[in-house]
């Protein structure tokens, strides 16, 4: 909780640190890559460095943090810290990182603040960070101690590369060491780290699309995004035979046990969680009522669409809606975007959300509009959450 002496402070300097903190992310940035330049090996993503992405999340997050001190003492955002933790873990983020992450912060404060940050400015916002810091390492250390290994990454070997719609490929893994494998829940995903051409080690998450239940392989599917830096790499130059590494399986975006209604609304690409949580009912022969959403530009995109909806027709109670911007003629869709208008949505649903922001945008508050309180809302974001920053 937030001491008495530093909450006027921060109430006092929030406004100027929410303005100024794209900026000192930025700096920080600069700081942290240029004292640490091994991080940017096999640890932070390249591509949203470049594009400015984990910027906005890291400046939402800390913003977000101080926020909820000031208008929940007592309280921790619980779910930004889940989010954030299960990244962290999935790219075994340690915790020797945040005495090093504060350094450079505060550094970066400093230089674009100037004399405005006073000691007694300073020490308030200290006391957030380590606030924020000790509860993610706490949640980290928790999530850590939950696996079958104390291993951050381990060797996976391609034993099948499958076309999934267009511009997709499933990829299907076979340990290739004797490491415990940890079990996933459906939802979750696995950081996949290779090597690129420059030498530099790249770092990715992948929902898991199939097999979430095997304790001896591992599936993802990956659309390809042209300019991006590694699924042009594993489209292009990771062949069945060849070893990449996977870390142990994260996420807090998953298939609860409970017997409510699941409506599960998903467009282009992230319909891979869905997948998987899909097939899981479909195992465990579910009669839960489950209600599919899907949205994609054209039919022959749609990556999984043979296993969902063969999963769909296994279960009693699930029933398949599909929307499509460029519907053919006679195709079972409708077409345009997705739109909860016409849909009968169940009593009591979770809503599961995964796809492109806009869109998640749009069927969270359509959602909220018919009833579905935002706590039965969950959305997997790919990508850094600039969610938060908004
Ligand atoms: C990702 C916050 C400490 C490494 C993130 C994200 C946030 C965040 C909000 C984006 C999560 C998402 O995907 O939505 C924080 C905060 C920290 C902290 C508030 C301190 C209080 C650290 C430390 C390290 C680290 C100590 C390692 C030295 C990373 C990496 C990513 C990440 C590698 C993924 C970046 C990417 O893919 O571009 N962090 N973090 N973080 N964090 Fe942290």
């Amino acid at each position: 909780m937030l001491s008495e002496k530093s909450r006027p402070v921060i109430e006092a300097t929030l406004p100027v640190i929410a303005e100024r903190i794209g900026e000192i992310t930025k700096k920080f940035y600069e700081r942290l890559f240029t004292n640490h330049p091994e991080l940017m090996d096999g640890m932070f993503s390249r591509a949203n460095q470049k594009n400015g992405n984990q910027q906005k999340a890291l400046a939402g997050s800390i913003a977000a943090f101080a926020s909820h001190l000031l208008a929940h003492p007592g309280t921790l955002p619980e779910a930004v810290l889940s989010r954030i933790a299960h990244k962290h873990t999935s790219l075994g983020v340690p915790e020797a990182g945040y005495p090093i992450v504060y350094e450079n912060l505060f550094a970066a404060i400093a230089e674009d603040l100037g004399d405005a940050v006073t000691a007694e400015v300073a020490e308030a916002w200290t006391e957030v960070y380590w606030l924020m810091a000790d509860a993610l390492i706490k949640i980290e250390k928790g999530l850590y101690a939950r696996q079958a290994n104390n291993e951050m990454f381990t060797p996976w070997r391609v034993t099948a590369k499958e076309a999934a719609g267009a511009g997709s490929i499933t990829f299907r893994l076979a340990p290739a060491d004797a490491t415990p494998v940890t079990r996933a829940t459906p939802g979750q995903y696995v950081s996949v780290r290779v090597r690129l051409a420059d030498g530099l080690r790249q770092v990715r998450q992948y929902s898991l699309s199939d097999a979430v239940d095997s304790l001896t392989e591992r599936v993802f599917t990956t659309k390809l995004d042209e300019g991006g830096e590694v699924s042009p790499f594993l489209h292009g130059s990771v062949n069945v035979g060849d070893v990449v590494e996977l870390s142990n399986p994260y996420g807090d975006i998953v298939l609860d046990d409970s017997d409510a209604p699941i409506v599960l609304a998903t467009a282009g690409i992230g319909c891979t969680p869905s997948a998987s949580i899909l097939q899981s009912l479909a195992r465990q022969a579910s009669d839960r009522r489950v209600l599919v959403l899907h949205a994609e530009q054209r039919a022959e995109n749609w990556a999984l669409g043979n296993q969902m909806r063969s999963a769909v027709e296994q279960l009693p109670n699930a029933e398949l809606l599909l929307w499509l911007e460029e519907a053919a003629a006679g195709a079972d869709a409708e077409s345009g975007f997705m739109d909860l208008g016409g849909v009968d949505l169940p009593a009591g649903a979770k809503l599961y959300l995964c796809g492109p922001l806009p869109f998640m945008r749009s069927i969270r508050s359509q959602a909220i509009d018919a009833g579905i309180p935002a706590t039965d809302i969950h959305y997997e974001v790919f990508g850094p959450d600039v969610w938060l920053a908004a």
